[in-house]
């Protein structure tokens, strides 16, 4: 599998609960390096772009409102299969549904505050990595 990167986010209420240090543990523990990185408060408006893919879904508003609540985390993840095993150390959306040891398992509380973010497949990544980090923000360690 080729060496990826991915968009994480660590969301207001993870930050909010100082777990910033062991969610990047869980990261670098499993073989993904953090290659930017830079603490945001995204405005509504930046909210409402950065998520323009959710639009049309019914929680839009609710998503957009609790991602500009607070300071998040974003970073860059670089690694091998990096998008998917992010995912996976990440957990299911909706943190009820969350395998046990997943980060959503042991610091999320519901399915908007469920503490990160991560990018979806490959296109997505690119589109939010170039949101947040310009190529000068970005120092791959391959
Ligand atoms: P995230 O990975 O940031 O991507 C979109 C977010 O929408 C998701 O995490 C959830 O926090 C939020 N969300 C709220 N309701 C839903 C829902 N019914 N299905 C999917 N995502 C939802």
């Amino acid at each position: 599998m080729a060496v990826q990167r991915t968009l994480s986010i660590i969301k207001p209420d993870a930050v909010g609960k100082n777990v910033i240090g062991d969610i990047i543990r869980r990261f670098e523990e499993n073989g993904l390096a953090v290659i930017a990185a830079r603490m945001v408060r995204l405005s509504k408006r930046e909210a409402g772009a950065f998520y323009a893919v959710h639009a049309e879904r019914p929680f839009y508003g609710e998503l957009c409102d609790f991602i500009a609540s607070g300071p998040v985390l974003a970073m860059v993840l670089e690694g091998q299969n990096a998008i998917a095993l992010n995912r996976q150390l990440m957990g299911a959306t909706n943190p009820k549904e969350a395998e046990a040891g997943t980060i959503r398992a042991d610091h999320a509380d519901s399915i908007d505050a469920n503490a990160v973010h991560g990018s979806d497949s490959a296109e997505n990544a690119a589109k939010e990595i170039a949101f947040f980090f310009s190529d000068l923000d970005i120092h791959s360690r391959r």
